[in-house]
């Protein structure tokens, strides 16, 4: 598209997002290709989504498959491939007892979350979530408002009740935030919108201890963290069995880009909605449930949960490397292949702009940080190729 095709489209689509000014044709492996075939190497992985990185042909193989046999008959029947994947998703958290409800966005799975723990609550007139700042679990208006961004609740007020936020990272603070009116605490096990912000090794295992304590809900959203990410097959993996949530959410790369999220609870909260008590129209479909069964099927054939820590190792040196030989005033961070580097100044969207034009796909998270999100398949190679285009980028840019 030219930048006048550019204009046009601006003039239909809603301005909700302030796009880079590329077109892009198609995508095959770490590569998304312009209109002109020039390639791009993807370091954002269309938002940590493309786990197995662009057209990989068991994704396609299977969505051509099952399209070709049936598409959609809405959730009054049963299907086969939704049946799978929750089972296959239970398995791999290890809860028996586990049971999904299938949406078709990161901010549904957490909705349904949010819901699911407001009904288990239901008797005790228990209705508040206990969120983090700097947190991010959605755009739909629950979801906006356990996201503790006050900068984007501003044009939105008034939210829907029922939410506190407390410091990320903060354990007794979560202690004190948690009442008698208390369901559920809500956290990311990395906070990713928020800037890639690790938290200590203590956090989770001692907030899990606050909800067994205090008889609340641990819901995660593992939205962007799940499914191989952070080098485990999902975040709270990290601290083995001491912080294992009630409920999890998981999204993005569960469908490698075709649309679906997915309520994970066990326990009590497994059984706390009934017939009527949530729903969605295509939710779980057939066509994304096939996808999302390649999708695991193939970070298990291809060790992609380990690659991700081993190629995220190795990024993460080279980025410290970067930073050693510029001399920057910067600090890398993150886990897996959910990496950062918080740079001295507001420039994240000078150098993700500079990066474009080098092509190189890099994701400014916030004004002054840098995120890193490639898919989960990159090697060695193409981290020594966006290396060398972020080395030139940053050489021409004031530090
Ligand atoms: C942790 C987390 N939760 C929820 C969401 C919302 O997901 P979606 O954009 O699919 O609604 C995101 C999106 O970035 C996210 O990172």
């Amino acid at each position: 598209m030219s930048a006048t095709q550019r204009e046009r489209a601006d003039a239909v689509v809603m301005p909700t997002y302030r796009r880079y000014p590329v077109t892009f044709a198609r995508g095959k492996g770490f590569y998304l290709y312009d209109e002109t075939g020039r390639p791009y190497l993807d370091f954002v992985a269309g938002v940590a989504v493309t786990a197995l990185g662009h057209a990989h042909p068991a994704v396609t193989e299977a969505v051509a498959r099952q399209a070709g046999r049936l598409v959609h008959t809405s959730n009054l029947y049963y299907t086969e491939p939704m049946a799978e994947l929750a089972g296959r998703l239970t398995g791999l958290l290890g809860w028996p007892d586990g049971r999904v409800f299938f949406a078709n966005s990161g901010a549904e799975a957490n909705e349904c979350a949010l819901k699911l723990v407001r009904k288990a609550f239901r008797a005790e007139a228990r209705f508040e979530t206990v969120a983090a700042w700097g947190s991010f679990h959605g755009r739909t208006m629950q979801t906006l408002a356990a996201t503790g961004q006050p900068a984007k609740w501003e044009a939105f007020r008034p939210l829907p009740p029922g939410f506190v936020h407390v410091p990320y990272d903060d354990a007794p603070a979560i202690g004190a935030a948690v009442s008698g009116d208390s369901a559920a605490v809500l956290l990311e096990p990395v906070q990713g919108e928020g800037g890639v912000v690790v938290p200590g090794e203590g956090y989770l295992p001692e907030v899990r201890s606050i909800c067994d304590a205090q008889g609340v809900a641990l819901v995660l959203d593992e939205v962007q963290t799940g499914l191989g990410r952070t080098g485990e097959w999902f975040g709270f993996q990290a601290y083995g069995d001491r912080a294992v949530p009630d409920v999890i959410s998981l999204a993005k790369a569960l469908g490698n880009g075709f649309p679906i999220g997915a309520c994970v609870a066990r326990g009590r909260y497994a059984t706390a909605f009934g017939p009527g008590d949530h729903a969605t129209t295509v939710g779980g479909g057939p066509v994304v449930s096939a996808a999302a069964l390649a999708v695991l099927d193939t970070i298990e054939r291809d060790g992609l949960v380990e690659r991700a820590r081993k190629v995220g190792d190795y990024l993460r040196q080279g980025l410290a490397g970067l930073v050693e030989s510029h001399g920057l005033p910067v600090a890398v961070r993150g886990k897996g292949l959910l990496l950062a580097l918080q740079l001295g100044a507001d420039s994240a969207r000078d150098i993700a702009m500079a990066a474009l034009s080098e092509g190189l796909l890099i994701n400014d998270v916030a004004p002054s940080v840098l995120r890193f999100c490639p898919p989960l398949t990159i090697g060695e190679a193409e981290c020594d190729e966006a290396l060398d285009i972020l080395a030139k980028v940053l050489r021409g840019m004031p530090s």
